[in-house]
């Protein structure tokens, strides 16, 4: 399954800074013709829009101020992308916070935001808009999503919900009728203002002890490093596999057990 990235549209939730920021740009470079930066923060996509049209000229990204967590601001996003730009073939379900304290807000964003992105993109504005013999839609999830990290559990428990969303609906059975190619990415500690400043956002004292005995173990990666490897994977991968992306290497995929293969 290949998507030839020359004149596509991306819309990127949470585009306007961090890895977000960095999955533009790089769909920019290989060839992507135009993309929307679907974020909460006009701040960041003062900022982002300008390093945008620094690199690639004017015309090439647009911010549509959007809370994923509101349906209505995130159909909002797809309605401008395809106004302006008249099609859309890549969706980056990408927004995502790490904050236990707040987890009914963390579960919304995580888990309740890749949703609507998915009942959007796929059942509505990819299908529709999409130019070529197929769209993609990445969702974001986490090496949390795999692994067990005993300081945020419940965000573990949003990114684990990623995976399962994206093996249902990467079932060939959607892909059938649809065309979208839905995968996900899980990245591993990646420097942005979600690890710099992940020192409290738990449930207490007992998980930032955690946090605090086992950060060093952990081996960060740039932004960079991250958005290159999901490129090549919205360029070509299957449809619902799930790949890590960690330590600044290359990505390889995260294969779920049959259970069916399991000792009884
Ligand atoms: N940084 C890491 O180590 C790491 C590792 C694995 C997975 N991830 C995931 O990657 C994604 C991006 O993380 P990041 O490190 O770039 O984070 P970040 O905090 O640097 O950036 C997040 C962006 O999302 C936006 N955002 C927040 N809430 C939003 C909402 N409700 N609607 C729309 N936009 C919203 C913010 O304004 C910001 O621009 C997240 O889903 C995160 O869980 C990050």
């Amino acid at each position: 399954m290949v998507l030839d990235l020359v004149g596509k549209i991306g819309l990127i939730t949470g585009g306007a800074s961090g890895i977000g920021l960095r999955y533009a740009k790089q769909l920019l470079r290989n060839g992507v013709k135009a993309v929307t930066l679907a974020d909460l923060n006009p701040d960041f996509a003062k900022t982002g829009l300008a390093e945008i049209e620094k690199e690639f000229g004017s015309n090439r990204a647009v911010f549509v101020k959007t809370d994923v967590t509101d349906i209505q601001q995130f159909e909002n996003a797809f309605k401008k992308t395809v106004e302006i730009f008249k099609h859309v073939d890549i969706l980056i379900n990408n927004a995502g916070i790490l904050n236990d304290k707040i987890w009914e807000k963390e579960i919304a964003i995580n888990v309740n935001g890749t949703i609507h992105g998915i009942l959007l993109g796929l059942e509505n504005y990819l299908l529709k808009y999409q130019q070529g013999p197929e769209a993609v839609i990445v969702n974001i999830s986490s090496i949390a999503g795999v692994g067990a990290f005993p300081n945020t559990p419940i965000y573990c428990g949003t990114k684990a919900a990623v995976i399962a969303l994206t093996r249902s609906w990467g079932d060939p059975y959607h892909y059938e009728r649809t065309k979208v190619r839905v995968i996900a990415i899980c990245p591993g500690v990646t420097m942005t203002p979600l690890i710099t400043d992940i020192s409290g956002r738990n449930l207490g004292d007992v998980y930032e002890n955690w946090l605090q005995s086992n950060i060093d173990t952990l081996s960060p990666q740039e932004p960079e490093h991250v958005a290159e490897e999901v490129v090549k994977l919205v360029h070509s991968s299957p449809n619902g596999t799930v790949w890590v992306i960690e330590g600044g290497q290359p990505s390889y995929q995260y294969i779920v057990p049959e259970r069916e293969t399991m000792p009884k």
